[in-house]
């Protein structure tokens, strides 16, 4: 039976998605370039053994139009022969990437492939791609007569179903800060980050940066207490009055600009290279739930997957669970009893930042750390997704 082995990861430090950000003069196409190339040096691969690409990425429009991942590989100097693709599955798009590189080495189509991501929503705001229209067709407003909702109001309306208080938001946040920092201060992330050039739009200047800009030290429940309510508004709260409004910029994953890269190759392909596989891709799942909750899909995702391996949530030793906003990993908690303290050890998108097709590798990398870090074997990461969706795997780490 051919196994899909992951073999390499990288990411960029993650930079504020806002003008200035450290890495907000970066062309996505150069910063999914820069990252490419730095994956095969760090594995000593030649690139011309990449059968392809698969690039996760959310707003695909202006400089992230076109097939941002195939420009990148153009752009990152591999043979022209290497083809790329570049899919959404919203925020979970790069861990699609994942799934379908190692569903495509399992099924025999590639022997090497790229699952990576890239956003850089300083320069491509989230909501662009839609350039001002509507994406939802008459039929779909049918379905949903009272109107879809943003993520904010879906991560509102989770605190409300499982009764999660503005306490319980600032606490999971000011720890995810902490968490974040301490991971930094112990150099627990630098083995995934790639040391990037610094270009907060007027051009590189030598300076680089090996850590993720987002992360405020010293964040405390006391500090996150003076934040408004993000996403209040009269007519939303005369819709939904379960909503208590325990959602503030502390409690959201922030808007963010990087790149992120994890090379697969089938086992013996690996091995016939040289090359020492660091985990084994064990199951998948994708899942659809409720779009206007939108962000639970987490839930089914992560049960679908457990069932498909045959496990238990407590034989998982870690989890990497996107920190959308607070309320989704705690409710995510509530429903499966696993155990926080083995949750986003070393924080999480609230802390971190989100730089949206970017996450999923981003996440992926984060967890073969952490798994050698706590020196566990069964490693389990899971996306909720805009549209009511979530992918979820497991690694088994093989060091
Ligand atoms: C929530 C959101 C709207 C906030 O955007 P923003 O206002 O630009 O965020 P900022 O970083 O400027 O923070 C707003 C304020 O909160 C403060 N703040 C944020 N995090 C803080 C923290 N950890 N501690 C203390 N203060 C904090 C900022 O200092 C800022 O204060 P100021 O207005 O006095 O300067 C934005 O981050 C967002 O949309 N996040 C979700 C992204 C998303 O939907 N991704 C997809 C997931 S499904």
């Amino acid at each position: 039976m051919r196994e899909a082995v992951i073999v390499e990861v990288v990411r960029t430090p993650i930079g504020k998605g806002k003008a200035g950000g450290a890495l907000s003069g970066w062309h996505p196409t150069d910063l999914l370039a820069e990252t490419l190339s730095a994956l095969v040096e760090r594995a000593g691969i030649d690139p011309g053994e990449v059968d392809d690409v698969i690039t996760g990425c959310v707003s695909q429009a202006g400089q992230q139009a076109f097939n941002v991942g195939r420009n990148a590989v153009l752009a990152a100097g591999f043979p022209e022969s290497v083809p790329a693709t570049t899919i959404d599955r919203q925020c979970g798009s790069s861990q699609q990437s994942l799934h379908f590189a190692a569903q495509g080495i399992m099924a025999g189509a590639y022997d090497v492939a790229i699952a990576s991501g890239v956003e850089v929503m300083s320069r491509v705001p989230m909501g662009s791609s839609s350039m001002g229209q509507n994406p939802l067709g008459e039929r779909m407003r049918d379905r949903y007569s009272e109107g879809m909702v943003n993520q904010g109001i879906g991560a509102e309306l989770i605190a409300a179903n499982w009764d999660i208080s503005r306490d319980d938001v600032d606490a999971f946040s000011a720890e995810s800060h902490a968490r974040a920092q301490a991971a930094t201060e112990d150099g627990r992330y630098s083995s995934e980050i790639h040391p990037t050039a610094v270009d907060r739009g007027e051009g590189t200047n030598g300076e680089t940066i090996d850590r993720d800009e987002g992360i405020r030290p010293g964040t405390s429940v006391d500090s996150l207490a003076n934040l408004k309510p993000a996403f209040y508004n009269e007519k939303t709260a005369a819709r939904f009055p379960e909503i208590n409004w325990v959602v503030t910029a502390g409690g959201a994953s922030q808007i963010s600009d990087g790149a992120s890269a994890v090379l697969v190759m089938e086992r013996s392909k690996a091995e016939k290279l040289g090359l020492t596989p660091r985990a084994r891709v064990h199951a998948f799942a994708v899942a659809g739930s409720d779009p206007i909750f939108m962000l639970t899909g987490v839930i089914p995702a992560t049960a679908q997957v457990l069932e498909r391996a045959g496990m238990s949530i407590d034989d998982i030793d870690a989890f990497e669970v996107n920190e959308a906003f607070a309320p989704v990993v705690l409710a995510w908690q509530k429903e499966t009893g696993a155990d926080l303290a083995k949750v986003n050890i070393n924080g999480g998108a609230i802390a971190n930042g989100h730089p949206l097709g970017a996450s999923g590798s981003k996440l992926t990398s984060t967890l073969m750390n952490v798994l050698d870090q706590v020196d566990g074997r069964w490693g389990l990461q899971t996306m909720c997704e805009g549209g009511g969706m979530a992918n979820a795997t497991i690694f088994e780490r093989l060091t």
